[in-house]
């Protein structure tokens, strides 16, 4: 099969090759992948700085992808040739709290990814792919949406009428501003662009603040919420600023720790932490059983994706650079 090969770390690494098909074995259902989605995760990994210990060489990256059921392994029961399906990234946690070792079970690593003609799921992690969606549409699913997801609803319990804030305006965000906006809450949104702000209130978010313009924003969010802060926060940007992140949030209140986009580690403020009581989650994705009901709230409510460009296979590189660059939604590549 064609697949995009990481030889080493690096974007000139990654090259356009052959790799054998996998076969299914018992359990496994072998997908022609119709479409993958890029996350940051992808990218960082083929930068090196994503548990680089953990990526074998070579490598298919990309974890999140959308495809056909082409062949099934003995004993298979919940899917047949012909369904469409998704990968689903920490693929042996299924459902309730995450063992130790999910990381060494992943999709795009060290587990091969979707950048290929082919790609093996086990029937137990693998997700129905909603009807109402593209390949390309429901390759963005598995990570960005899941993860907002999770943070709103399983870690978060978001209720109708509370307040979310949400940083930035890339995947995971996003789908949290059509979440949130859809469970009836307010969101506010953070970006460094004006124009994204605006665009992000055509999805619903009632306010936006550029974190460029007012690098205290944390004060602004203050004021939007009458000196109390946010219920509920999605961190994406990680170092120092989770101190601004506790600042934002209501005594008691919530943040997810999703991201590390400004830094992987930070110097954080006890007291403020202390005073405010915030309870602090680490996020990783979501077990399986969360992407299925979150695939039933997007049917419900017609929530479709925001994808900001769609490349070929053999474009693969340039989507990573779009990637780089920042994108509004999602960047996708057509498989097949
Ligand atoms: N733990 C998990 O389960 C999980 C899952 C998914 C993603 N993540 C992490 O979450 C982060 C975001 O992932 P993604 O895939 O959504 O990335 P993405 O699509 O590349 O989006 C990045 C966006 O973040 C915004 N941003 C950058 N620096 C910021 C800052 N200082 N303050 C606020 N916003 C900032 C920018 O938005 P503007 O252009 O609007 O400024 C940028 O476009 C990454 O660190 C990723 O590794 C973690």
């Amino acid at each position: 099969m064609k697949a995009w090969l990481l030889k080493d770390f690096g974007l000139d690494n990654l090259v356009l090759d052959e790799a054998a098909t996998p076969e299914p074995k018992a359990g496994e259902l072998l997908v022609k992948v119709g479409a993958v989605s890029l996350n940051f995760r992808d990218k960082a990994i083929v930068d090196g700085i994503y548990e680089p210990h953990l990526v074998p060489k070579p490598l298919i990256p990309v974890s999140d992808a959308a495809g056909t059921v082409v062949a099934v392994g003995d004993g298979v029961t919940r899917f047949k040739v012909g369904d469409r399906v998704n990968s689903h990234l920490y693929s042996r946690w299924l459902d309730g709290e995450p063992g130790p070792n999910e990381p060494d079970y992943c999709f795009g690593s060290p587990l091969p990814g979707g950048l290929a003609e082919y790609m093996i799921i086990h029937e137990d992690s693998a997700v129905r792919a909603p009807d109402t969606m593209s390949d390309e549409e429901a390759s963005t699913l598995p990570i960005a949406a899941l993860t907002a997801w999770y943070s709103l609803v399983d870690y978060g319990q978001l209720q109708a009428g509370q307040t979310v804030l949400v940083q930035g305006t890339g995947g995971v965000s996003i789908f949290a501003v059509q979440l949130a906006t859809a469970l009836g809450a307010k969101v506010i949104v953070t970006s460094s662009r004006d124009e994204n702000l605006e665009a992000v209130k055509k999805l619903g978010a009632v306010a936006g603040i550029n974190y460029r313009t007012f690098p205290r924003w944390e004060e602004e969010v203050l004021k939007l919420t009458d000196g109390k802060g946010v219920d509920l926060l999605l961190d994406v940007a990680g170092g120092d600023g989770l101190n601004q992140s506790i600042a934002a949030t209501k005594a008691a209140g919530r943040i997810a720790q999703i991201g590390f986009l400004t830094g992987q580690t930070t110097k954080l403020s006890l007291m403020p932490l202390i005073f405010r009581q915030t309870n602090i989650r680490g996020i990783a994705v979501a077990p399986r059983s969360s992407f299925d009901r979150m695939n039933a709230f997007l049917n419900q409510h017609a929530i479709r994706p925001v994808l900001d460009q769609v490349y070929s296979f053999e474009e693969a590189p340039q989507a990573y650079e779009h990637l780089a660059r920042g994108a509004f939604g999602k960047v996708v590549i057509t498989v097949s």
